[in-house]
């Protein structure tokens, strides 16, 4: 075998499996969790993942042959390979994701509570046998660069090759992650199965997967049970589960902030060097905006995560941030040369692609990639596709997974294992009124009340009308995993330790998608969202003007270029028009989401609500 490859062993009498040794050193709880696991599961054979090339070159061939992956024409993209799912397994599902908490109360209103016995009793009545004719895979993987102070390791289960080779990109996964694990040292066991237990002989199916599907996390325990699906963030523990919902529990206990964020390197013109987190929902382009080219002269904007953050207190008293994740897994449609180019750069090779269309030629296709698509597309079910045809070639939710460091904007600091530190805080939504194009919080308590309180309309309201919201807090909505009122006395903590030290970073709110009334975006976006991030570090720095206003302090007359945007006067003033009547409305719509938490809410949050209803009485 290769160096660091290990051996197989034939015929440990484990239910008939064969079982590779664990790499020697291997900690005993996860050598005792793995084969409790195989005898729940039974599979056919045990592989201790070892994370090289070797092994993903494996697995992608097996893959290729079971007709699980497609490979694509080398000369258009070198390695890169085509997977379509069964059109039941395409997204998140948010309604079999269960925070299994010994209260009730500190999942919360948001999350789907379960009974963490029931929850058990249910996961291994499904799990027994589930994994029977197939290869168990155990997958040690690093949130972020092994052996930074801010890294947590998990060893993840799976039945799934194609989760293999995509926890592979998407993390630092293999025999390094797994000799962080000491025995005094934390880690998350993160169970999964797609739920298709194979009989002797069965023929096995591209795409495997169950109808019943469970995303179970246990907080206090920090386990991750996952059956059912192969896709995305319900499939690929790292993610979602482990640095969000896991580690949202952790960074809780232990005083620092696991959050849906974006990172940026942002240098000015004179060449100093700023850090930004950016929390949006998804669907807000985030992506885009991790790997915006800025069209403001003289900024440059690099990338350092385009998902996941953690924060951390440094000991320098500053907000310190990492990007857990190793790679993007970001949505293919409308991702082109004029929305996302350096994204359509990072996909030149070596990616797997997810449920998008394949071109006669072998390479492949998605709405938004070029503006006609090309003839003698199939689509992502595998069918012949013409623009006739009524449904979109790709799936919506179709991705690319790619390693992060093939991005041609990645910043040198981006797997700094100290972690950057953070000079900005962005919180935006999608917002047709209210929400102006930027405004910069009153203060630390003012933005945690921005944050807790974005929201996006569910239709398109009309103008100074308040339309239906829907509330996603911090953009976490589904990511967080305890109780989002705790979650926002948390943020007022860690802000009030970091003011002890200096270190408190400005927050601000963002807004791409103001309306006018015909309808019309008022703001060009992409690139030129520069110009709004360059304001936003000015503020930072010292230099910008802003004036006070009742949602904030906003860009002064002059201190963005809007007209170099393309956007006339009018449309300017009406991205920060106030209508203090549709404010005071959301605010209602606010008090109603806050009551939800039954007692919960910080009081600092609550007078946060009191002072704006009194600052837009006074505009009234
Ligand atoms: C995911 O499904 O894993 C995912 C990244 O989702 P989203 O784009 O909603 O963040
Ligand atoms: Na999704
Ligand atoms: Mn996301």
């Amino acid at each position: 075998p290769l160096d660091g490859v290990p051996e197989v062993v034939d015929q440990i009498p484990l239910h008939d499996a064969t079982w590779a040794l664990p790499p020697e050193g291997t900690d005993p709880r996860v050598i005792a969790w793995v084969e409790k696991m195989a005898h729940l599961t039974t599979p056919d054979t045990v592989v201790w993942c070892d994370g090289s090339r070797r092994e993903a070159d494996e697995l992608i061939r097996g893959m290729i042959d079971q007709g699980t992956l497609i490979r694509l024409n080398a000369d258009h993209r070198p390695y890169s390979f085509l997977a379509r799912s069964n059109p039941d397994d395409v997204a998140r599902v948010e309604s079999r994701t269960f925070i299994c908490s010994a209260d009730e109360a500190d999942a919360g209103p948001t999350n789907n509570w379960a009974e963490p016995a029931q929850m058990r009793s249910e996961l291994e009545d499904v799990f027994a046998g589930s994994m029977a004719g197939r290869t168990m895979y155990v997958v040690p993987f690093s949130m972020g660069p092994l052996g930074s102070p801010l890294a947590r390791v998990g060893v993840q289960i799976t039945d799934s090759p194609y989760v293999v080779v995509s926890m592979g990109i998407m993390t630092r996964m293999g025999h390094e992650a797994l000799a962080q694990i000491h025995p005094d040292t934390e880690w998350v066991p993160a169970m999964h199965s797609v739920g298709a237990p194979l009989s002797p002989g069965e023929p096995d199916v591209a795409w495997p997967c169950n109808a019943t599907k469970y995303i179970s996390h246990f907080p206090e325990t920090r386990e991750i049970w996952s059956f059912g699906s192969g896709y995305g963030g319900n499939a690929l523990l790292g993610k979602k589960s482990f640095s969000l919902r896991i580690a949202s529990v952790i960074g809780r206990d232990e005083g620092w902030l696991a959050e849906h964020m974006l990172l940026l390197k942002v240098t000015n013109p004179k060449g100093r060097v700023f850090h930004v987190a950016a929390a949006f929902p998804s669907a807000c382009g985030k992506t885009n905006f991790a790997m915006l080219k800025p069209t403001i002269p003289g900024w440059t904007v690099e990338t350092i995560g385009d998902d996941i953050a953690w924060l951390a207190p440094g000991p320098d008293g500053k907000l310190r941030a990492i990007n857990p994740e190793a790679g993007f897994f970001g949505v293919a449609p409308g991702t082109g040369m004029s929305t996302n180019s350096t994204a359509v750069e990072t996909i030149w090779g070596n990616t797997i692609f997810t449920n998008v269309a394949l071109r006669p030629d072998g390479d492949v296709w998605w709405e938004g990639l070029t503006d006609t698509p090309p003839d003698g597309l199939v689509d992502w079910t595998g069918r012949h596709w013409t623009p006739l045809s009524g449904v979109p070639a790709a799936h919506p939710n179709s991705r690319f997974t790619v390693a992060a460091s093939q991005c041609p904007t990645i910043s040198d600091d981006w797997d700094d294992p100290r972690g950057v530190v953070i000079d900005a805080i962005i919180f935006g939504g999608r917002r047709a009124t209210n929400v102006p194009l930027v405004a910069e919080a009153r203060g630390w308590e003012h933005g945690v009340f921005i944050g807790a309180t974005i929201s996006s309309e569910r239709t398109a309201a009309a103008e100074g009308i308040v339309g239906e919201l829907r509330r996603d807090p911090f953009a976490m909505l589904p990511f967080c995993g305890y109780n989002m009122a705790d979650h926002w006395q948390h943020w007022l903590d860690v802000g009030e330790g970091l003011r002890k030290t200096g270190g408190v970073p400005r927050i601000f709110q963002v807004n791409w998608f103001r309306k006018g009334d015909d309808g019309r975006w008022l703001w060009p976006g992409f690139g030129e969202n520069g110009r709004v991030l360059a304001w936003i570090l000015e503020r930072v720095e010292g230099t910008a003007a802003a004036v006070e206003s009742p949602v904030g302090w906003l860009p002064a007359p002059g201190a963005i270029d809007y007209a170099a945007a393309g956007v006339p006067d009018a449309d300017w003033a009406e991205l920060f028009a106030i209508n203090p009547a549709a404010h005071l409305a959301e605010a209602d719509d606010a008090e109603k989401f806050f009551g939800t938490f039954e007692g919960r809410v910080p009081a600092a949050i609550i007078d946060q609500l009191d002072e704006l209803r009194a600052r837009m009485r006074a505009a009234q």
